[in-house]
């Protein structure tokens, strides 16, 4: 049994659909408010609880050999939620489930954490990643930690201030740090994979085919679109202030700057070795953005 903590998301979903394609038993831990009808009829078994509930990880991690972790608040907290922060569900949370993991003798950990959380920004958010990180380092539990390059669908979205319909976009810094921008499919092809892989390596670090700027990725638009981009600045300096002004307040935010900052330097040094290698053939940052543009309404 594969318990998946995160399956109503983006990146979990997707992961528990290419679980269950394979025919492997999936359970996803859901908040009790949340909506699992999707993947219930998917074939998926649904334990009600939360990552601030120690009691509900522990019956969740019952007979279960792999735990695929991706959740985050952040996506709520960015949505208006008041909380609960990254600190208590991506640092104190995780950490819980990494406990009752291996309470219950779970024998791997699939965590995802991100690309380029080696350069120190100090958000919330990476501080959140590498505890547990760390926590999973010291585990007798197998940890695999998977860190996938920002998100196409997030980062050149706008969602992530990249709005190609309207001709948009916001620069953080000087946007000149080349990025391997990743499919969230393309990322949740290799966490289902290295699930259930035989000897998965500790850590994977890895994007898109593509390493391309920020400040590339508008050139790319609009090229496209055949119109100019219109473009908001923020200095990093203002960004990094940002951050450590927001840090307690408003952590999401704060780790939001935090990440364009990292869109300024150092330049991604992984690939899309780690997806290929698994004969996953990935999506480019261009294919992404040509596909957007082809749907724009006329
Ligand atoms: N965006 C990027 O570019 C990027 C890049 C690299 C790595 N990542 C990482 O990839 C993962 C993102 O996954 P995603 O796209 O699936 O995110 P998502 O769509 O925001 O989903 C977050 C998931 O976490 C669950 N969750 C939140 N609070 C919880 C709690 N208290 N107890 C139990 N579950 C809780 C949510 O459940 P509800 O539906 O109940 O809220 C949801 O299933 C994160 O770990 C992120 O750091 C993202």
């Amino acid at each position: 049994m594969i318990l998946v903590v995160g399956g109503t998301g983006e990146l979990g979903g997707r992961v528990v659909r290419l679980l269950l394609e394979r025919g492997l038993g999936v359970r996803c831990l859901v908040r009790p408010a949340s909506d699992a009808a999707g993947l219930e009829k998917a074939g998926a078994e649904v334990a009600r609880g939360d990552l601030t509930d120690a009691a509900s990880l522990r019956a969740a991690c019952q007979d279960v050999d792999t735990v695929v972790s991706t959740a985050t608040a952040i996506t709520r907290l960015l949505g208006g939620a008041r909380g609960p922060s990254i600190h208590e569900i991506d640092e104190l949370g995780t950490a819980a489930l990494v406990d009752a993991a291996e309470e219950a003798g779970v024998r791997r950990f699939v965590y995802v954490s991100y690309a380029g959380i080696s350069s120190t920004v100090g958000t919330p958010l990476e501080h959140a990643k590498r505890a547990i990180e760390d926590r999973l380092r010291r585990s007798a539990m197998r940890s695999v930690i998977v860190r996938p390059d920002a998100f196409q669908e997030v980062h050149l979205a706008p969602l992530g201030r990249f709005d190609v319909a309207n001709g948009k976009v916001a620069l953080i810094g000087s946007g000149d740090a080349k990025v391997r921008w990743v499919s969230t499919d393309d990322a949740a092809a290799l966490i289902a994979a290295v699930a259930v892989e035989p000897d998965p390596p500790a850590v994977i670090e890895f994007g898109g085919p593509e390493a391309l700027s920020r400040k590339e990725a508008v050139a790319v638009a609009e090229d496209l679109t055949h119109r100019r981009m219109k473009v908001q600045r923020m200095p990093a300096p203002v960004a990094r202030l940002a951050v450590r002004l927001l840090s307690r307040r408003n952590d999401a935010l704060a780790s939001v700057f935090g990440g364009g900052l990292l869109q300024s330097g150092p330049d991604a040094t992984w690939t899309d070795e780690p997806l290929r290698s698994r004969g996953i053939t990935p999506r480019s940052a261009t294919d992404y953005l040509r596909d957007q543009v082809n749907h724009l309404p006329r």
